[in-house]
């Protein structure tokens, strides 16, 4: 059956909803009795259906058991799968199943610690979205509990699996750039984050990411990746944060920030510089990273490069000094200081697969190979505590300290 007669074979409902099971060729093939992973996912939301649609690519992977309190949500996930998956309206009774290898937490971000702690301690890999923790003192948690019970944690930051952002970091690493020193990311759109509520009870359950109660606001829905590229590169975790954040648009209700702007303090004075609005899309969502011999934009698509054209303290020649006096880079000049408008080298890394489905892929392999995830405990920790203290900051109106992890062991 090719797809369009399965499509033609679907039932209304199904097209209407725009979910469609996954066909048989885009699976992966070879499936033995003995590959079977049963997975457990608790909160098959919008990010969670996502990571099942990608989980279900993988070869021997099934999705064995849901846990939701919002009802329409176990129909859209039979839907994914394709058959009836059995459902759970409290995570402890999905836990005690004893044929799951792995659980999948995409809760609203106040409930990570609960469920990822509770899966840990049940003797399961644990796959959680990020941000890591809510609070600085969930993280922390979290951080015990995988070193407590030694069980595989991964965190979902998808895009360390992403193979031009590995190719471009290194290359930064690797100081292709110079020495680099500050790091300018943005993540800019015009919507309003809200999402559609078919009855009034179910504001807070549907958009719970407006309610200060359950979310960290824009810092940890689309600040934590960023900071975290931002300590891939700069090898640590921030050591302070101060930030600023209002609502200027969307007077509808919300509590969290329509728009933020926070500096990061790493070591030797670096910084890193975080503005979301969601006001104006020009800016989109790109991060800077600046380096004395050059920069490089990394988008969620490409990683592109740009040099500087020549040194930036250049003092000028002689002659020149005669005619107009000394002149130095700190100087104003007129014709000086345009931004560069021309094009940059594009790494020629190919994208490959979907960096959710790599991270999937590759969350399946350290389970079934007892390995280390690379988007693992610390790599959560890092992005999620700096998150929480810079939401911190901008409630304080204060600097604030952000705690390093404490010594592994
Ligand atoms: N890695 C990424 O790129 C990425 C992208 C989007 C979202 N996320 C993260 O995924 C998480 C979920 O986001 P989302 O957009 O899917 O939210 P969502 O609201 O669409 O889904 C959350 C689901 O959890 C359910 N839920 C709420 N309370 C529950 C409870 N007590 N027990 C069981 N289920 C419960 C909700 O009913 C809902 O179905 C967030 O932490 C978000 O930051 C990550």
């Amino acid at each position: 059956m090719n797809r369009r007669d399965f499509l033609g074979g679907a039932s209304a409902s199904v097209l209407a909803s725009g979910m469609l099971p996954l066909l048989a060729q885009d699976r992966e093939k070879n499936v033995s009795p003995d590959d079977t992973f049963s997975v457990g996912v608790i909160g098959p939301g919008s990010r969670g259906q996502e990571l099942i649609r990608q989980l279900l690519r993988i070869r021997g992977v099934r999705i064995a058991a849901v846990c939701d309190i919002y009802e329409p949500r176990f129909a859209e996930v039979d839907q994914l799968a394709g058959s009836p998956v059995p459902r759970y309206k409290d995570y402890r009774h999905m836990l005690e199943r004893k044929d799951l290898d792995a659980i999948v937490v995409a809760t609203p971000l106040y409930l990570h610690a609960e469920h990822v702690n509770a899966a840990l301690n049940s003797g399961r890999a644990v796959y959680g979205e990020k941000s890591m923790g809510f609070t600085p003192e969930d993280s922390l948690s979290i951080l015990r509990t995988v070193s407590e019970t030694g069980k595989i944690f991964q965190v979902g930051h998808q895009y360390r699996y992403a193979p031009w952002f590995q190719d471009a970091v290194q290359r930064v690493r690797d100081l292709q750039i110079g020495k680099v020193t500050q790091i300018v990311a943005y993540w800019n759109r015009n919507a309003d984050w809200r999402r559609p509520v078919p009855e009034p009870k179910d504001e807070r359950l549907i958009n719970w990411r407006l309610y200060r109660e359950y979310s960290g606001g824009l810092l940890t829905e689309l600040g934590s990746h960023h900071i975290d590229v931002a300590n891939w590169v700069l090898g640590e975790q921030p050591i302070d944060v101060i930030g600023v954040g209002s609502i200027a648009v969307y007077h509808d209700g919300r509590e969290v920030d329509d728009n933020v702007q926070v500096i990061f303090g790493y070591s030797e004075g670096r910084r890193m510089t975080f503005t979301s609005m969601t006001s104006n899309s020009l800016m989109g969502e790109q991060l800077w990273i600046y380096g004395t011999s050059g920069s490089l934009q990394l988008t969620l698509e490409d990683a592109t490069f740009y040099y500087e054209p020549r040194p930036i303290h250049a003092v000028n020649p002689h002659s020149e000094m005669m005619q107009h006096g000394v002149t130095t880079g700190a100087s104003f000049r007129a014709q000086g200081e345009m931004p560069y408008r021309g094009p940059g080298t594009r790494l020629a890394t190919a994208s490959g697969d979907d960096p959710t489905l790599v991270a999937c892929r590759s969350f399946v392999d350290c389970v079934r190979g007892k390995k280390q995830p690379l988007a693992d405990v610390q790599i959560g920790y890092a992005a999620a505590i700096a998150a929480a203290c810079a939401n911190r900051s901008i409630q304080s109106g204060r600097k604030e300290i952000i705690p390093p992890a404490p010594a592994a062991g």
